[in-house]
């Protein structure tokens, strides 16, 4: 399993326990939340589900009005009928920094002593401003001779922690870790797919206001970046070029029919959107290689709601020359469309990967 980064401030409530805790993502589009229980067959979806999120409630990853966003919290909950109270929810884009750092060769111990003086150089906020958490990256091939040791930090801020604890503890649960998306989606990629010494894998999660990138190697994140653009770019730029609703332009972007406007005027909209976000894409990888140790990637995995946009997975798969499959967060977790629907799976898979990596969570990732 991937790095765990316990960001929770509330570590006293790391816990004597074997209970399962509750996935939930906050997005800005929608709220998931999964439970999960260990079988002995493997995982299984104890239960499951997802609630919108009115427009602006959240914006850019900052929680705007809380009181909504809570209520949709207690929505999802009441709707899954999920008792458990604890929840490991996730942050992403600027509210987190991510970065690979190069020390010197230290034990635990000096490590954990020197990690926030370390680490002040490297962020960007006021070292009292954020939580930190941080894990040694194991070299690949052990040089006895090596006197450096690389280091995956991660900070975030303590507001965005704050903020989104409150809304959880607002609707009446207990915010026990506060996560990162990307690593979610790391996590819930492993147990899906398996970990491959010899794969360089890109996870891409296209959200409503962002997309979350992490590009992993035989279980270690090489790179992971958040771009602030998704699924509410096609929307916007359909309104605006259209001159339609929200709820017209929301249709089309999925390929659903609106009166008075064809998908033939939508397309060149569409498209362009489309070419914007790939060039995000491209740019993360150009980097990713002219920075990273490797300088190949294999293949792509996509999820999230915006993955579904009429073409945008042709257009990957014409703009890079890659493996290009859709995640499948219940791969190896079983989903019982007895106790669920057909239907409700076919909602879910795209937009849960993330909800099921939180809920993979358990107290000894520590
Ligand atoms: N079938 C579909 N076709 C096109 N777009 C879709 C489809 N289903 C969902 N979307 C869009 O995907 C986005 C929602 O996806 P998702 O649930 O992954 O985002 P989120 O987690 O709420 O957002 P974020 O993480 O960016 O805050 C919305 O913009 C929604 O309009
Ligand atoms: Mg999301």
């Amino acid at each position: 399993m991937a790095g765990s980064f316990w960001l929770s401030e509330a570590e006293s409530v790391f816990f004597s326990r074997t209970k399962s805790l509750v996935g939930l993502d906050i997005g800005s589009s929608a709220v998931k939340a999964v439970e999960l229980r260990l079988t002995t067959n493997g995982y299984k979806v104890a239960a499951i589900g997802t609630e919108a999120v009115p427009p602006d409630s959240i914006v850019d990853g900052s929680i705007i009005d809380g009181g909504v966003v809570a209520d949709v919290i207690r929505q999802v909950f009441e709707k899954t009928k999920i008792k458990t109270k604890e929840v490991v929810a996730s942050l992403s884009g600027n509210a987190v920094i991510v970065k690979k750092i190069t020390l010197p060769l230290m034990s635990d111990d000096e490590l954990a002593e020197s990690i926030y003086w370390e680490a002040e150089q490297y962020i960007p906020f006021d070292i009292q401003d954020v939580n930190i958490d941080y894990q040694v990256i194991e070299a690949v091939a052990d040089d006895p001779n090596q006197d450096t040791m690389d280091v995956l930090l991660v900070a975030a801020k303590k507001e965005k922690i704050a903020d989104y604890s409150a809304v959880i503890s607002q609707a009446g649960r207990v915010p026990v870790v506060v996560d990162v998306d990307a690593f979610a989606l790391q996590n819930a990629y492993e147990i899906n797919y398996g970990i491959d010494m010899s794969q360089v894998v890109v996870l891409v999660n296209a959200g409503a206001s962002a997309m979350n990138i992490n590009i992993i190697e035989g279980g270690q994140s090489l790179f992971t970046r958040d771009i602030s653009l998704g699924g509410n770019a096609y929307t916007e730029a359909l309104q605006t070029d259209l001159s339609l609703s929200f709820e017209d332009a929301d249709l089309l972007k999925r390929g659903l029919p609106v009166e008075g406007v064809s998908m033939e005027e939508a397309l060149p909209t569409i498209l362009n959107v489309t070419e914007n976000l790939l060039l995000e894409i491209e740019k993360t990888f150009d980097f990713f290689k002219a920075t990273a140790a490797s300088d190949r990637i294999d293949q792509l995995f996509v999820s999230g709601g915006a993955a579904g946009v009429e073409g945008f997975v042709d257009a990957l798969e014409a703009r890079f020359d890659l493996p290009i499959s859709h995640f499948d967060p219940f791969r190896q977790i079983a989903f019982d469309t007895k106790q669920f629907s057909q239907e409700l799976r076919q909602e879910l898979v795209a937009t849960s990967a993330v909800a099921v990596g939180l809920a993979l969570r358990e107290e000894d990732d520590r």
